[in-house]
Parts: C-alpha cells; sequence; structure tokens
C-alpha cells in the first residue's frame, strides 16, 4: 500500500473534495395522535461537524456500526441528500445542491452494497454500460461505444463475453464488478463504495478489494470505501476516518491508526478483531452496551455513555475535532496516548 499526500484539510497539498463541517438531520414520522396534537416532528441527527477531505488516488476508509451515519455521509458526497449546514468543496470550488449536479455526476460516481438492487434486470450487462455512456453522451457511435463497453469489462476483470448477460445470470462477485464499470464509464475522479463487499463471501471480497486498488493505481480515482468493518478498510485505506452516531471520532493514516489509536471507540472496535494469536490479544474491553437511541443522543461527548475512560466531564462537555493539529484528529476530551498490544 503507497501512502498519498496527507488530506488534512490544513495541509498544502489541495484535496479532490473536501468536507467541511457538514451535518444533516431527518424528519421522523409522527403519530396519527402527535400529527393531530400538531406536535413537531422530531429531528434524528444523522452527521454532526463532519470534517474530512480525500486527495486524487487517495483511498479514504469510512467505518462505524450500523446506523452511525455512513451513507448518509456517502449520498451527501455524491448530491443524493443535502446537507443542513457546512460545506463541500471540489478541488477548492465551493459545490452547490442544485447548480453542480452535472459536475458531480461526472466527477463523483458511487458503489452499493447490493448490486442485484442496483441493476436493471432486463437489461443486459452491455446494454447497461452503452446507457451510462450515453446518459453522459460519452463514447462516440455505435462501434466505440461497443468498443468502450469491452474495454470497460476487461478494466473490471470479466470478460467482453459476457456483455450479453443478464444480472441474474451471473455472480454475486460478478455484479459487484459490473457496478463497478458501470461507475468508472464516466471516468469519475471520486468513488463512494458504500459497503461494496459486505453482501459478498469472504473470498470474493479480497478479490472486489483487490480490485478497487488496482484500479486506484491504473486510474489514480480517489476513493472513500465505506464498510462496518475496521478490518476491511484496514489494507484498502491509506487514512481511515472513525464515525460513532453521526460524527467522526477519529481520522489517521492507516498504520497510525492501527498502531495508536486514540478515542476509545476505536481502541474498542480494534479489541473486537478477533486476534488468533493469543500474544498479540489484548486485555482492553470490546465495546459494551447498546448504541444510544439517535433520537436522543448523550448530552455530552456521544461515546459517553458506553466509554470505559468516561468522567464527569465528558457527560457535559462535547469535545471538538481539533482541525490543524497534525495528521491524527480525535474527538475526545482525553484521547488515550497508551500503545495497545493489538
Ligand atoms: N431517509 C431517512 N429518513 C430518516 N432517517 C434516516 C434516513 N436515512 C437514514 N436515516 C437514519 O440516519 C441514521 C444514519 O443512517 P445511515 O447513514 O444509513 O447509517 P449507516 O450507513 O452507517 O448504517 C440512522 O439512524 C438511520 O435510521
Ligand atoms: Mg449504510
Amino acid at each position: 500500500m503507497t501512502l498519498r499526500q496527507s488530506t488534512d484539510p490544513t495541509s498544502p497539498g489541495a484535496p479532490l473534495l473536501e468536507v467541511r463541517d457538514i451535518s444533516k438531520t431527518f424528519s421522523m414520522a409522527r403519530s396519527a395522535r402527535e400529527f393531530f396534537t400538531g406536535k413537531p416532528p422530531q429531528r434524528l441527527r444523522a452527521l454532526r461537524n463532519v470534517s474530512l477531505a480525500v486527495a486524487p488516488g487517495e483511498i479514504l476508509g469510512v467505518v462505524g456500526e450500523s446506523g452511525c451515519g455512513k451513507s448518509t455521509l456517502g449520498r451527501c458526497l455524491a448530491g443524493l441528500e443535502v446537507p443542513e449546514q457546512g460545506e463541500l468543496l471540489w478541488q477548492g470550488q465551493r459545490l452547490h445542491a442544485k447548480g453542480d449536479r452535472k459536475l458531480r455526476a461526472r466527477s463523483i460516481q458511487m458503489v452499493f452494497q447490493d448490486p442485484y438492487a442496483s441493476l436493471n434486470p432486463r437489461m443486459s450487462l452491455g446494454q447497461m454500460l452503452e446507457e451510462a455512456l450515453a446518459v453522459h453522451q460519452l463514447g462516440g457511435s455505435a462501434a466505440a461505444r461497443r468498443d468502450r463497453v469491452d474495454e470497460l469489462l476487461l478494466m473490471v476483470g470479466l470478460t467482453p463475453k459476457l456483455r450479453d448477460r443478464l444480472p441474474h445470470a451471473i455472480s454475486g462477485g460478478q455484479r459487484q464488478r459490473i457496478s463497478i464499470a458501470r461507475a468508472l464509464a464516466v471516468e469519475p475522479r471520486l468513488l463512494i463504495a458504500d459497503e461494496p463487499v459486505s453482501a459478498l463471501d469472504a473470498s470474493v471480497q479480497a478479490q472486489i478489494i483487490n480490485l478497487l486498488e488496482e484500479l486506484r493505481e491504473k486510474l489514480n480515482i480517489g476513493m472513500i470505501f465505506i464498510a462496518h468493518d475496521l478490518n476491511v478498510v484496514r489494507h484498502i485505506s491509506d487514512r481511515i476516518a472513525v464515525m460513532y452516531l453521526g460524527e467522526v471520532v477519529e481520522t489517521a493514516e492507516t498504520e497510525a491508526l492501527f498502531a495508536q489509536p486514540m478515542h476509545p471507540y476505536t481502541h474498542g472496535l480494534l479489541a473486537a478483531i478477533p486476534q488468533p494469536d493469543p500474544r498479540k490479544r489484548t486485555r482492553a474491553p470490546s465495546i459494551e452496551g447498546e448504541l444510544p437511541d439517535p433520537l436522543n443522543p448523550p448530552a455530552g461527548c456521544s461515546f459517553s455513555t458506553r466509554c470505559p475512560h468516561m468522567t464527569p466531564d465528558c457527560c457535559s462537555q462535547r469535545p471538538a475535532l481539533p482541525a490543524g493539529v497534525g495528521s491524527h484528529p480525535v474527538r475526545c476530551i482525553y484521547p488515550l496516548t497508551f500503545k495497545p498490544s493489538v
């Protein structure tokens, strides 16, 4: 794995995409009683003051438990959701929700967890890829478009002979390869892969991860690789952002995050990774307790209800994620500085 330039928003290298302090809430459906009594709908805070950046050719892993806001973040970046607060900058230029739709559609593409749900079951693989080119007036003449489809199939490790197959007639791994080919059709600069391997068998997971890594090398494409499992993002990511209850709680280069996790939540995630070698097992507890109700989050630090190092301050003060203090910001009043044996 090659480490790319630092994407700390304060570093001099220009990021491809920069996320500055975005927040997003969803309005919850009201019951009939609430509706008739005029009670305002409750708002669920899916993202809270999220800041991060990704450089050209860099893979940023985003990891956290189910419901922590990973997909909402991906959807905000791709323009499928609009954050209420904060801004997104594409190569230093502010992205606008409406006006920059075309730029985003060409520059940022998403790959989803379930390739079957995102592919049209009645269209052949070739037709789907041709359609992706046609939507953006790419590929030129019919013959040139056909050649480009073959090229895309080869790029994702599939034989062009599969072009007439329907999605149900190929394997899950091949379907995810087609989703990736479709995303690559418009030559995006940034790929957001939202749990792209979570629905696949372990051996196929590794193949898809290798493919994404190869594509990054070949195309110098930036990626945001979302997963709920820290082990899955480890091998592909240059840097990792750890999310908890809608917040980024720690961001660091992958090696640094594994060698010296500073947030108690990250430490708990690392402790939960099974270690076959007993000498390498850590005595740190894995995370206990339930994820708090996102409609009723803790007042101070969002992790305070489950943190083994919680102090009274943690229940009243919300820690900031400091910007510009090196490449390992952590949202904790008392960041852990010990070196765990994981
Ligand atoms: N369209 C929506 N309407 C209401 N709540 C939503 C919507 N999308 C996501 N949420 C809520 O926002 C939170 C974050 O969801 P999500 O981004 O899907 O998390 P993740 O991808 O990490 O599992 C969850 O509590 C989820 O229930
Ligand atoms: Mg998700």
